[in-house]
């Protein structure tokens, strides 16, 4: 595996003027980290051993809707859950000017004057929004609005677009409104999406559904006696996505906030976030018609789906989540459903890619990216997962930062970095101090024509 990631890099660096990176040695060695074993070589059946060896009882599991483990309970049933769809909330599909993206949850909100059409978005605006609509909590809900501000949109106007980048602001010809979410591959954007093709199979573009795998998931459970898009069904089309892409990729890259955190949660949230909490289903149920909204796609009379890009709606009568700590999606629910996932598709928590060719996956140890702070096996430890998760942010964000942005305009954004995180962070959490990104340079997937 070594020695054909080597040759990958060394016949892209002759023949792709373009991939300019340092060439930096591959310096995995298992086991560097504190307490870490060997997960980033992937090998999916060592590493479910492992996963069932693990003593699962000791985490705090509490699941919406995977069978066998706690499942979840949310408070009293509220009529106060429906969300209104119409008046100024009525479904209106995007004018000419209005941007769409990668995000259903964030396109079904701009069609329905929940965040604005026109799909440039605040700051707070945008945690606020998917916090009121869909249960995200604020804690969650927060810094992936963060994250959209600081690396792919403004973060002196404090906005973001939910797609494209957006037409420039007049007075800030320097840092622009940012590329918006479709431009923000391998920073958040990644591949292995649910339903969105991957960058370089794709020409770039990353927010265009791709039917076929709209379908696998759709069939997934489309003929069970009641066919519900639950945690389990997610999980099995989370090993499909993830295979797909190592089979027919050879640029698949995970870097380590787009991959483990951002291309699971994408997973997750389907379940989480779009089942329908109704007085008949209070814990959520994701029945076809519901998701088929959500995803923007109709159902033909002899079977075959179409896609409307853009059309994504919240359904009439959907009942989100009720609100409440007891109830909202917390990083702490999503790093628990990651476990799940793990448990199917083991490969979920391995930051890696292939090396030039399909079927060439090579992870890279999670310790030696992040100084030692956390190894990969952390991932798997829902309480460790969500240190991961923000300190993962305060590492990666300001290299993004700093080779964007200069002087003033570089010290406001890494301001609003720190001060808008700090309320979520945990002092207890390992710091990473000493993040490395050179693991990059040997997957090509990495860098960007
Ligand atoms: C501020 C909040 C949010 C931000 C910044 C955000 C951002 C993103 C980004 C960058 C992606 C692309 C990920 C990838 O490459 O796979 C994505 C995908 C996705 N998001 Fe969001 N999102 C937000 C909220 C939500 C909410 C509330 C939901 C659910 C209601 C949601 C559901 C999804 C789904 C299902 C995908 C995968 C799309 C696909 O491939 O089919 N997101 N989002």
């Amino acid at each position: 595996m070594k020695s054909l990631a080597v040759a990958a890099i060394a016949t892209l660096l002759t023949t792709a003027p373009s991939f300019t990176r340092a060439l930096c040695p591959f310096k995995r060695e298992a086991g560097t980290g504190k307490g870490d074993i060997d997960l980033a070589s992937v090998n999916p059946s060592k590493l479910r051993q492992i996963l069932e060896k693990r003593d699962l009882r000791d985490v705090p599991v509490n699941h919406e809707d995977e069978p066998g483990l706690n499942k979840r309970q949310f408070t009293a049933f509220n009529e106060n859950q429906e969300i209104d769809v119409s008046g100024v909330h009525a479904w209106t599909p995007p004018g000419p000017n209005d941007i769409r993206g990668p995000c259903p949850g964030l396109n079904a909100l701009a069609n329905h004057g929940y965040l604005p059409r026109s799909g440039v978005v605040g700051l707070v605006q945008g945690a606020t929004a998917v916090q009121q609509v869909y249960g995200l909590a604020f804690s969650f809900a927060l810094p992936l609005s963060l994250y959209a501000t600081l690396v792919d949109g403004d973060p002196i106007a404090q906005t973001w677009s939910i797609g494209k980048a957006p037409p420039p602001l007049l007075g800030l010809p320097i840092i622009g409104n940012g590329d918006g979410l479709s431009g923000s591959h391998n920073k958040y954007e990644g591949d292995a999406s649910p339903t969105r093709g991957d960058y370089y199979l794709n020409s770039g573009d990353v927010s265009t559904l791709r039917v076929p795998l709209f379908k696998a998931l759709y069939d997934l459970a489309k003929d069970d006696p009641v066919p519900n898009y639950d945690l389990r069904v997610l999980a099995k089309h989370r090993k499909y996505t993830l295979e797909n892409s190592i089979s027919t990729n050879p640029y698949f890259f995970w870097p380590p906030f787009a991959g483990p955190a951002v291309s699971n949660a994408a997973h997750t949230f389907i379940p989480a976030l779009m089942s329908n909490h109704s007085a008949e289903y209070p814990n959520g149920i994701l029945d076809k018609e519901t998701l088929k909204d959500f995803f923007a796609i109709t159902e033909n009379p002899d079977g075959s789906l179409s896609y409307r890009p853009g059309y994504e709606r919240i359904p009439y009568n959907w009942y989100r989540r009720p609100l409440g700590p007891q109830n909202e999606y917390t990083t702490l629910s999503f790093a628990q459903d990651l476990v799940v996932l793990a448990q199917t598709a083991p490969g979920v928590v391995a930051v890696g890619g292939n090396t030039g060719t399909v079927n060439s996956f090579a992870g890279v140890n999670l310790a030696d990216i992040t100084g030692g702070a956390y190894n990969t096996q952390d991932l798997l430890n829902p309480r460790k997962f969500v240190c991961y998760f923000y300190q993962i942010s305060l590492a990666v964000v300001p290299d993004i930062l700093r080779s964007k942005l200069l002087g003033t305009v570089l010290a406001t954004a890494l301001n609003l970095l720190q001060n808008q995180l700090q309320p979520f962070i945990d002092p207890n959490c390992a710091k990473i101090a000493n993040y490395n990104d050179d693991f990059a340079a040997q997957f090509p997937g990495a860098a960007l024509p």
